[in-house]
């Protein structure tokens, strides 16, 4: 349960996205009190500190500091963004036993403190990672989040919104399943300024295929560029974390725990859920289309046949 007057999260990760989340966390919130940030690099981490502190008088009076596993014992919420990201023409999945392996270690320290929050993590593949995070900690189900489809959902609105010439508030559509290569545009539940998108334009088979495609290479084409994704995924765990803290219950697409949604169990997919204080209030099993719910299960079945090498 998380603590109702002081608010305190851990950072696990002080990579590219560990540091871009503080820095957003910083300024999408005022109700965090304490962030801790640990990893590896303690002089990083507390470098990280300093220059992020700078920026409290304009943001919140929140004490960042860098600090160790230990901290995570009084914590509200513990982010986890430790993990080995993908180098160009690598797939999320490619990463799998690296960080399975870094994240048990992480998961045993942090469920050693006697840590009672909630657990969100963004390392990848996020879906898998997540199911591993409540798997070793065994914690209920609605403590554990992934930041799940959120982050192709903003570049699906985007897409969407640039074809439309429309804003981007115009366009209320999702993507559901793996965030990575099986994930799925829910063309079917998609409203443009409150009305069916079919009923603004029809978009054919193939410019429906396209749009999917501009979504799952959109990771890659940053990668392809920079070398990594960080503000896109670092915005999405801050308004996840956010959400938690502020109790908002919010609905946002995240790897939640599917417990028959979808004909689908034991596994953490993207979909949307209600975030709060408990963590995942609810999770909302969208109205699939025939087609949609094959893609959702394909997506699934891909997902758990690597669990199972990872399992074994
Ligand atoms: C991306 C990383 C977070 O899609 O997987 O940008």
């Amino acid at each position: 349960m998380i603590n109702q007057y002081s608010h305190k999260v851990v950072l696990i990760g002080d990579g590219a996205v560990g540091s871009a989340f503080a820095y957003s966390l910083l300024q999408t919130t005022n109700e965090v009190d304490q962030l801790v940030i640990v990893t590896r690099n303690r002089e990083k981490a507390a470098g990280d500190a300093l220059d992020l502190a700078d920026i409290t008088p304009l943001t919140s009076p929140v004490e960042v500091k860098a600090g160790n596993y230990e901290d995570a014992h009084d914590a509200d919420v513990v982010v986890i963004t430790a993990g080995v990201p993908r180098k160009p023409g690598e797939s999320r999945l490619d990463l799998i036993h690296k960080n399975v392996a870094i994240l048990k270690q992480i998961v045993t320290k942090i469920t050693a403190t006697g840590f009672k929050g909630i657990f969100v993590i963004s390392s990848n593949p996020v879906d898998l990672l997540t199911t591993m995070t409540q798997h070793f900690s065994g914690f209920p189900k609605d403590r554990v989040i992934g930041t799940g489809t959120s982050l192709d959902t903003l570049r699906l609105r985007l897409f969407l919104s640039q074809r439309l010439g429309l804003s981007v508030n115009a366009v209320d559509s999702q993507v559901l399943g793996e965030h990575g290569d099986s994930s799925f545009v829910t063309f079917s539940e998609t409203m443009i300024n409150g009305r069916p998108l079919d009923a603004i334009k029809h978009f054919t088979a193939e410019e429906r295929a396209e749009i999917e495609e501009q979504v799952h290479r959109a990771g890659a084409e940053i990668i392809k560029r920079k070398g990594a994704t960080f503000y896109g995924v670092a915005k999405c765990l801050s308004a996840i974390v956010s959400a938690i803290i502020e109790n908002q219950n919010r609905v946002l697409p995240i790897s939640a725990p599917l417990d028959g949604q979808y004909g689908i169990n034991d596994l953490y997919l993207g979909t949307p859920a209600v975030i709060n204080r408990q963590g995942i209030g609810q999770v909302i099993e969208y109205s699939l289309s025939h087609e949609e719910q094959l893609k959702m299960q394909a997506s699934a079945d891909q997902l758990k046949a690597v669990l199972e090498q990872v399992k074994n």
